[in-house]
């Protein structure tokens, strides 16, 4: 075990049980759904955002790093009884205070749809408590022993998994991924991008900073645990999305005053959204798209760069990407006047942007000639 992850442990094993000002960064959470909550799990709120707002009704969401529920419990309101919540800590004591609390949420709200699971986020495959069962029957007392259980655990990754593959439509996280320690945070990136079904998408509060955080500070476990020391750099947290195959990365908040200052550095609480789902194979359809601006240009997660006002020829993956959020509202769509079926379009190739010629999307014999169509209120055009 290392130093920063038992650190970690500790501190929130004593912050599960009583309080712990220094850890707390104010959030301005929906009164309405804390209402049902009870005192002992909003008071111990460790969280420095709020990425409950962006979940929506029915929805199945992953929280990381639960602690004592507050985030769960707020979710499982906004999802109502046809979604469902689950949570995942490493913290024994923080597991205890939720679900301790989750049936009293459940009678006050009139549903239940919350359960908490423990793991480690960065190998969310590995259910902790199976561990702890199989440990309690067969205790490691040698090497041997040992590397047998290595075994073991990577079995139950796959026969038994915490969180299945693509299960997921929204993991969400509030102040978790910096304690996260440097060498799991790739895996923790490609944990997410894992249990998140295509079209899913990561909700994420956590406290990033203005520059790279010094040996000396990454060294000192209580600035670890106090969130601190782990902090990704603004541009380093939303470049770990894009590398994990993410795609439509966004700051949805992002606080003008940092939460602390260390020696220069400024701390702070930001909130991404970041979609999974542009992965696949890429057909020709002779769509074409239109950047409205305002930007003089743009720049996808695939590379395709286009300028404001121009055609551009895009595939049926990136055509229908670019419908849905976080991208309609930017772009005009043109569909070919005859329309190619999927199981015969071509290849397209998108690793270069092309322009579409209206012809391609008119057709090459395209020679109409019609009167002004009825454009306006119900009245002419000119
Ligand atoms: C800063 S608190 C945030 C708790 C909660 N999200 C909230 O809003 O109050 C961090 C929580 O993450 C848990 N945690 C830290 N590192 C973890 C890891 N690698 N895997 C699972 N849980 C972790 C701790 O046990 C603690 O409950």
């Amino acid at each position: 075990m290392n130093s920063t992850e038992s650190a970690v442990r500790s501190r929130y094993a004593n912050a599960a049980k009583a309080p712990e000002a220094a850890l707390c960064c104010p959030v301005d959470y929906d009164k309405k759904y804390l209402e049902a909550i009870p005192a002992e799990v909003v008071e111990k709120d460790y969280g420095c955002g709020d990425p409950s707002r962006y979940v929506r009704e029915g929805e199945t969401v992953l929280d990381l790093g639960s602690g004592t529920g507050k985030i769960c419990f707020i979710a499982s309101q906004v999802v109502g009884a046809t979604g469902r919540v689950i949570g995942v800590d490493m913290t024994d004591d923080m597991l205890e205070v939720a679900r301790r609390n989750a049936p009293v949420v459940a009678e006050k709200i009139g549903f239940a749809n919350v359960e908490f699971r423990k793991g480690r986020i960065q190998d969310l495959a590995l259910d902790l408590e199976k561990l702890d069962a199989v440990l309690k029957e067969r205790p490691v007392a040698s090497a041997e022993e040992f590397l047998a259980l290595d075994v073991l655990a990577a079995e139950l990754r796959v026969t038994h998994p915490l969180v299945a593959d693509e299960s997921v439509d929204v993991v969400v996280s509030n102040c978790v991924l910096n304690l996260v320690e440097p060498r799991a945070k790739r895996q923790l990136f490609e944990e997410i991008f894992r249990v998140l079904r295509k079209g899913g998408r990561a909700v994420i509060s956590d406290i990033v900073c203005d520059e790279m955080v010094p040996e000396h500070l990454q060294s000192n476990p209580e600035l670890w645990s106090g969130c601190i020391s782990g902090a990704l750099t603004e541009e380093g947290f939303l470049a770990a999305f894009e590398q994990a195959g993410f795609y439509g990365v966004e700051v949805l908040k992002f606080d003008a005053a940092p939460w602390r200052t260390v020696e220069g550095i400024e701390f702070r609480s930001i909130t991404i959204q970041a979609y999974k789902g542009k992965q696949g194979p890429c057909f020709e359809r002779n769509q074409a798209v239109i950047y409205k601006g305002p930007f003089k240009e743009v720049l996808d997660d695939d590379g395709h760069r286009m300028e404001r006002g121009r055609r551009y020829a895009v595939c049926d993956k990136t055509y229908n990407l670019y419908r849905k959020a976080p991208y309609a509202a930017a772009f005009e769509f043109i569909e070919p006047l005859s329309s190619i079926p999927l199981e015969s379009a071509a290849p397209f190739d998108c690793t270069r942007t092309s322009l579409r010629h209206p012809r391609e999307t008119k057709g090459m014999e395209y020679s109409a000639t019609t009167d002004a169509s009825q454009c306006c209120d119900g009245g002419s055009c000119c």
